[in-house]
């Protein structure tokens, strides 16, 4: 484990739960959901959004209170709208796709923000029926972006908080190679985190520079990144 300032903060404030994650995590969590040299990615997100239902802490981080959680996604919203405002996104005029969803938390940001014309990509479609009913106009369907392309092309492509649970470097490139063949021409792709160093951290967790990302955008232009969370956000676009 890496002993991030984060990490040491979560230590001090309660080091039993500590001690109970990471052998939840390190231990159970690498034995349960193992599968090659990764991890069963659709049976993960579905258990998980089941245990935690409604809970913030499903897609957000299970170290983290619930109140913690609501913090810093409420940063996060601010700075992804800041940052699409500085990308010229037009929300009520583009064709969307959202990659990992999740239980939507996104999803109604972009409706919130104009956007009529939505699909939602998941590996997982158990918090589907909740979305439907909240966006009755949106489309969702089951698919794992490192395995098969979105069904059309979008001029706006969201993927927020998904990249650093692709593990495998050949899983990683397939799903940007299905991404750049689903952006119209004019499209932008937004992604984040992009982080300071490639690391594996957890079964579920490898972080991912600016600069791997690049390496599978040739012929693309990536903005400056910006600080979102504990990484950055970019923008990619077509050059
Ligand atoms: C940490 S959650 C983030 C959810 C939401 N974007 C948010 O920020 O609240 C990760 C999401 O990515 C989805 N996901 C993980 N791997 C995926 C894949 N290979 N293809 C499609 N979705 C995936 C999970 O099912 C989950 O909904």
């Amino acid at each position: 484990m890496i002993l991030t300032d984060d990490t040491l903060k979560r230590i001090k404030k309660d080091p039993l739960k500590v001690v109970f994650r990471a052998f939840s995590k390190y231990i159970f969590g690498t034995i349960r959901y193992r599968k090659g040299n990764g991890y069963d990615a659709a049976r993960y997100w579905h258990d998980r959004f089941n245990k935690y239902r409604d809970s913030i802490r499903g897609p957000g981080d299970e170290g983290l209170s619930e109140k913690e959680n609501v913090e810093m996604y409420d940063q996060a919203r601010k700075i992804f709208l800041k940052f699409c405002k500085q990308e010229k996104v037009s929300f009520a005029t583009s064709k969307v796709l959202e990659i990992g969803p999740g239980t939507g938390f996104y999803t109604k940001i972009l409706k919130d923000a104009g956007v009529k014309n939505y699909t939602g990509l998941d590996i997982t479609n158990v918090a589907f029926s909740k979305l439907k009913k909240e966006h009755p106009a949106f489309k969702f369907i089951k698919r794992d972006i490192t395995k098969s392309s979105p069904p059309e092309r979008y001029d706006l492509v969201v993927m927020i908080d998904v990249i650093e649970h692709i593990v495998e470097e050949e899983k990683l490139k397939k799903a940007m190679e299905n991404i750049s063949r689903s952006l119209e021409p004019k499209g932008v792709f937004i992604l984040a985190p992009v982080m300071q160093r490639s690391k594996k951290h957890l079964f579920y967790v490898r972080h991912w520079t600016a600069k791997d990302i690049e390496a599978l955008f040739e012929n693309y232009k990536i903005s400056k990144p910006v600080t979102f969370r504990n990484g950055q956000i970019i923008s990619i676009k077509r050059g």
